[in-house]
């Protein structure tokens, strides 16, 4: 376990930030037209009309940047928007988040998810374009003394991720990643554990890691799952995994696994979007001080549950992770 180097807590979020586009497509005008389709999503040769449209901030980088900073963190996030993404560093100063490291390409799109969405039926499709989270993330390096901790996914270029882990932990900073989308089975097995204090992860990547690293899978038993990522990681990884509507687990450097029940949710449950991003950005915050033993660490793990079930009451991502003092008064 590394400490801060600061005696101010800073949270650095280096990752990608979205412009999400949302089509809602079922506009069929009879019940025949809507037999006939196999889906109501645009199949290849069609043009059908959008009956609604709604674009939001998104890009996992920078709605776990909003949760750290909801939850309370002082929080920059380190990203890059093209020339048309100026409305997205608006926002994200809205939430809190400081932009100074948020460059603009302006060569390039900013990247966007183009999503068609069913409201009829589960159909949806996403069309995603990297845009400025790639081309504008290239050899970046980061006045690390100015932080205390890291957090990281997997949306941006993978040598940036990789580097940006190593020099943060040589420089004395808590790291946090959460490799979300899945890496390559080639870059996991290249992977330093050993710059890593916490790994976030959901369920099905915590099986997608024990099959890179060549072990069986055990879906549906998280504790296993835990047991066996910890002897194929073999390293001082706290391994935390989220499981949905069960809340979390968490693997530690000694062996035990601790857990924490789902929060509680207030209603029906609306939009899981963006929950494991809200889990993710207040438990880095709530990891400030650092915990290492069981007992320090499943209060936080309860917390951090809490808000990402206050997060799914409501639709969209970043926008529906609650403020902290809403979430303690939630627990109460
Ligand atoms: P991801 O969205 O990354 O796949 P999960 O589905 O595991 O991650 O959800 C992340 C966290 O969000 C869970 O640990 C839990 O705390 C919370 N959560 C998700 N779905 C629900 C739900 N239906 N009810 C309550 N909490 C939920
Ligand atoms: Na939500």
């Amino acid at each position: 376990m590394s400490t801060a180097s600061t005696s101010t807590p800073r949270v650095l979020v280096y990752g990608s930030v979205n412009c999400d586009e949302f089509f809602v497509v079922d506009h069929v005008n009879s019940r025949a037209q809507l037999r006939q389709r196999e889906c109501s999503i645009v199949r290849p040769g069609e043009t059908i009309s959008s009956s609604s449209y709604s674009r939001r901030a998104g890009g996992k980088g920078a709605n776990q940047a909003v949760s750290a900073s909801k939850a309370g963190a002082s929080v920059d996030f380190a990203g890059a928007i093209g020339a048309d993404g100026g409305w997205l560093a608006k926002e994200l100063e809205g939430y809190g988040v400081g932009t100074k490291q948020l460059l603009v390409d302006d060569k390039v799109a900013t990247g966007r998810a183009i999503i068609q969405l069913s409201a009829k039926d589960a159909d949806n499709s996403i069309v995603l374009f990297p845009g400025s989270n790639f081309s504008g993330n290239q050899g970046r390096t980061f006045d690390w003394g100015s932080y205390s901790h890291l957090l990281v996914q997997n949306e941006i270029p993978w040598a940036e991720t990789v580097a940006a882990l190593a020099q943060a932990r040589t420089a004395g900073l808590a790291t946090f990643f959460n490799p979300s989308p899945m890496p390559t089975q080639d870059q996991l097995r290249a992977f330093d554990w050993t710059h890593l204090d916490y790994l976030l992860i959901n369920e099905g990547e915590g099986q997608d890691l024990l099959v890179a690293y060549g072990a069986e899978p055990a879906p549906g038993q998280p504790e296993e799952t835990l047991l066996r990522l910890r002897t194929v990681l073999a390293s001082s990884t706290t391994i935390v995994m989220t499981l949905g509507a069960n809340g979390v687990m968490a693997g530690l450097e000694n062996g035990d696994v601790i857990s924490a029940p789902a929060g509680r949710v207030q209603g029906k449950v609306v939009d899981t979007t963006g929950a494991g991003d809200c889990f993710t950005g207040y438990l880095a915050t709530l990891l400030v001080t650092p915990a290492t033993t069981g007992e320090e660490l499943r209060p936080l793990l309860a917390t951090a549950c809490q808000a990402a079930a206050m997060c799914v009451e409501k639709a969209g991502a970043m926008e529906s992770v609650p403020l902290r003092a809403a979430v303690l008064e939630r627990m109460q």
